[in-house]
């Protein structure tokens, strides 16, 4: 009796599967949305072929919204707020939205479909994301696994950023991927340096985008980008400032730093740098150099498994308890964090633990 019933439930299971993927592949093939108005802001009108997600009908006609996982509905990045259309939620958006934005109707673009006319706000400061065309001026071995990459902006030749923002580069179809994706990075240059675009990449095993840049990507290949994007970077203020990175987290504090000192910042930095071991540590002399430039510049390196680097000398372990011995007045302290999301999670409690209040971020995650 027991198994006729298990059978029964497979069976249906199975049926309801069957069907809901017809539903998906008629909906991909024969679904015919025509025309549909994408309204934004009131300012702007888009006419768009639907059947397209809303991040890429924005996208194609040059309104890029942040995305980091390239559409895949992973990163939570790619938010913007539907006022009319855009069907119901999906159970892959609502993960990432809190219940303020549930209720004012943020979506994920990348989630949304275009089948009907759509209104949306988004944030003034996206129309000014521009598309820009580069090519590989310069590849830099930083460490095993962490290449610099150095790209000469051509159309447009310029990009204005504030240091600390990110953009996101596209791939190209390789060997071992058929598939293009968009991944975002920081900027590890200046915003003085704007003709260029510097990035710092960490190879992910198995990752589309990091395998593409660390096997197959040369000198003088082209590529495109978006950008700039983001609100990581130092705000106006002259208090005294923590910077906490990890790994490939070095590339938006080499932009502020490089910005800082060519301002003439007078301002009290202590910048830690985590890494595993001293093979993972990169710019440290670049960095040692900033301190005997800048006014009180003082940087860090911390190793976290130092069994491993035996002939290490300097500060290892976790760097949250490190910090307390470099906080001078921590109500007139800011902290900067980028790394992963432990590494930020438990830095940032620490500095609240502190009585620092200011404390901004950039997660992998
Ligand atoms: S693009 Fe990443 S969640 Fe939409």
């Amino acid at each position: 009796m027991l198994s006729l019933i298990i059978n029964n439930v497979v069976i249906f299971a199975g049926i309801g599967g069957f069907l809901a993927l017809l539903l998906v592949i008629a909906d991909y093939f024969l679904a015919n949305y025509g025309d549909c108005q994408i309204d934004i802001n009131g300012k702007k009108k888009l006419t768009v072929k639907g059947g397209s997600s809303l991040l890429n009908s924005l996208a194609e006609n040059n309104v890029f919204i942040p995305s980091a996982c390239g559409g895949r509905g992973t990163c939570g990045l790619c938010k913007v707020k539907v006022k009319e259309g855009g069907g119901p939620l999906l159970p892959t958006e609502r993960p990432y939205l809190d219940a303020d934005e549930l209720k004012n109707g943020v979506r994920l673009s990348c989630q949304v479909k275009v089948k009907e006319d759509i209104i949306i706000s988004i944030p003034e400061a996206l129309f000014s994301i521009r598309k820009f065309k580069g090519v590989v001026e310069t590849i830099i071995d930083y460490t095993y696994d962490t290449k610099g990459l150095v790209i000469k902006l051509i159309e447009p030749a310029k990009i204005d950023f504030k240091a600390g923002q990110y953009i996101q580069l596209e791939s190209k179809k390789y060997a071992k991927s058929k598939q293009v994706v968009s991944r975002a990075y920081s900027m590890a240059n200046c915003p003085e340096n704007n003709n260029v675009v510097e990035l710092i990449i960490r190879r992910v095993p198995d990752g589309i985008m990091t395998t593409f840049v660390h096997d197959y990507l040369k000198k003088d290949d082209e590529l495109y980008l978006t950008g700039p994007y983001g609100d990581f970077f130092i705000r106006d203020t002259d208090t005294d400032m923590i910077f906490v990175a990890g790994g490939s987290g070095m590339a938006p504090f080499k932009g502020i730093i490089e910005d800082l000192y060519k301002k003439e910042s007078k301002q009290h930095i202590v910048y830690f740098f985590g890494a595993r071991t001293t093979e993972d540590l990169f710019l440290v002399d670049e960095m040692k150099e900033y301190e005997k430039k800048m006014a009180d510049f003082t940087f860090i390196p911390v190793i976290s498994q130092p069994e491993k680097s035996p002939d290490w000398k300097g500060e290892s372990g976790y760097i949250p308890p490190l910090l307390d011995k470099h906080i001078r007045d921590p109500k007139n302290t800011e902290g900067y964090l980028c790394g992963s999301p432990a590494l930020i999670a438990s830095t940032e409690k620490k500095m609240k633990e502190l009585g620092i209040e200011n404390v901004y971020y950039d997660s992998f995650g």
